[in-house]
């Protein structure tokens, strides 16, 4: 819904004459005026493409740029016939009421105004009006536009992402539009970096490098993943950009690679220094929730609210294992030191452990009364947060939790550690940010970290 309004906003920016744009319930007496490049192919692109684009043609049917649109797929029929939206077969294959044959396929049909519009399109002449007919449809989706953060906040912004940098004397929170800097001695902000999306949902350091990478998004409307050099003051550069939010990262231990997935089910992995998507895993039917690589960086993991986790090989993407034991979400996983077992955990208050080659060997590792929020490795531990403001560290082999640190009640939403210096960072959805030492296990820090409030 949230894209119509924009594509619509947009649309009446670009063409201020242009009658109705936008479309009413009752479908559609012929409208000239729907435009393929800022109507249409944003649909096709974020509905159709995955089955019918570079990767894959399913039914030798390509529509990632208009001139494949528009050449016939296996069935010989024409997919688009201008003027008459009843004889386009591609228009059938959306009104189809066998679900069999329906497009897209695998999914419930496209929303009644997704319909309405292509078939205003063909009625009005299939007329193509963007750059180049051979142009790939993303192309022609609008960037996502970046207005500049608050000054000061209104209320406090959960903490939804959270890093230590290299030294450990600050911390950089996902913010609104932007991440800002904390001094952990004076809780000072020290810097503020804007050009982001609404929402943030990873903040990871690069190992051995200064890159960080950002990913977030604007719920059901755009996903991003950012990198910035943290020594440098120039503005992030784009990595990736998708239809829906990105919400988890994660880089390979030699920083050369980084995972991202997000609630367009897709895992990705890019390589850092050219940009380029190497891999794209479309094996989740839900939002992928977590990312992680084993220490070796051979493999790479994936946790969904599919109720799922996987472990695929990092080099070539193809999937290792499935663990399906979890009743619910999965939020989190992580990989052992010796990246032979994974942890995994959710929204069923269970983390479980399970072997990374074929998901066998599945223990319970430690069940809590409320829904496990995130993981992070220590050294021969992990620790475990928990949606009523805990945060528990357990070592494998051992039923007792050996410590527990108590939050402010709020649903921890980050966490981050700094190993060289044992720090423990917890972010909460009331916007707090604790620092724990865990050498003596004393509170360094405690601050609300949003911009004007101070609390
Ligand atoms: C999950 C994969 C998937 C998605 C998503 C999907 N399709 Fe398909 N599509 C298929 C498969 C498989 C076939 C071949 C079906 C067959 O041969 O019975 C097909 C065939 C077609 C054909 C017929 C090609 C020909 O001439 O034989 C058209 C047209 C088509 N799809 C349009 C679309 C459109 C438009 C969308 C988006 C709204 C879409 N598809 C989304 C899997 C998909």
């Amino acid at each position: 819904m949230r894209l119509v309004a924009h594509l619509c906003s947009l649309l009446c920016l670009l063409a201020p004459l242009r009658p109705e744009a936008a479309r009413a319930a009752p479908p559609a007496a012929p409208k000239p005026g729907t435009s393929f490049a800022t109507e249409v192919a944003p649909i096709l692109q974020r509905r159709c493409v995955v089955c019918h684009g570079p990767d894959k043609a399913k039914g030798h049917f390509r529509l990632d740029t208009f001139e494949a649109l528009m050449k016939p797929g296996a069935s010989e029929k024409p997919t688009i016939v201008a003027g008459q939206a009843g004889k386009s077969h591609l228009l059938q294959l959306l009104v189809e009421k066998n679900e069999d044959d329906r497009m897209p396929q695998k999914a419930g049909p496209l929303p009644a105004a997704e319909i309405d519009v292509i078939r205003a399109w063909i009625a009005g002449g299939a007329k193509f009006d963007g750059p180049s007919p051979a142009a790939p449809l993303v192309s022609f989706l609008p960037k996502p536009s970046h207005p500049p953060a608050p000054k000061r906040y209104a209320h406090p912004w959960p903490v939804t992402a959270l890093a230590f940098n290299r030294d450990g004397s600050q911390v950089i929170v996902g913010g609104y539009r932007e991440a800002t800097f904390w001094n952990l001695g004076n809780h000072q902000m020290t810097r503020r970096i804007g050009g982001m999306p609404e929402r943030i949902h990873a903040i990871v350091l690069q190992p051995g490098g200064g890159l960080v990478a950002v990913a977030g998004g604007s719920p059901g409307h755009s996903g991003e993943v950012l990198l910035f050099e943290i020594a440098s003051l120039e503005p992030p550069r784009e990595l990736a950009i998708a239809g829906d939010e990105m919400l988890c990262a994660a880089y390979s231990p030699d920083g050369r690679h980084l995972a991202a997935g997000g609630a367009d089910k897709i895992v990705r992995l890019f390589d850092v220094k050219s940009g380029a998507e190497i891999l794209k895993l479309e094996q989740h039917s839900d939002w992928v929730h977590d990312v992680a690589f084993s220490p070796d960086g051979c493999w790479l993991g994936s946790a969904s609210r599919d109720r799922t986790a996987r472990v695929y090989n990092s080099t070539n993407g193809e999937t290792r294992a499935i663990f399906r034991d979890h009743e619910a979400a999965v939020e989190s996983l992580l990989f052992a030191n010796d990246g032979k077992m994974v942890l995994s955990a959710g929204a069923d208050h269970t983390v479980r452990s399970w072997d990374s080659a074929d998901a066998s060997h599945a223990k319970e590792f430690a069940k809590f009364g409320v829904a496990v929020t995130a993981m992070v490795p220590g050294e021969h531990s992990v620790f475990i947060a928990l949606a009523d403001g805990r945060v528990v560290q357990r070592r494998p082999g051992k039923r007792e939790e050996a410590r527990r640190f108590s939050g402010d009640g709020d649903r921890v939403t980050a966490l981050a550690i700094h190993e060289g210096l044992e720090l423990l960072a917890i972010g909460s959805h009331g916007g707090r940010v604790r620092v724990w030492n865990l050498k003596d296990g004393s509170l360094v820090s405690d601050f609300t970290a949003s911009p004007g409030i101070t609390r």
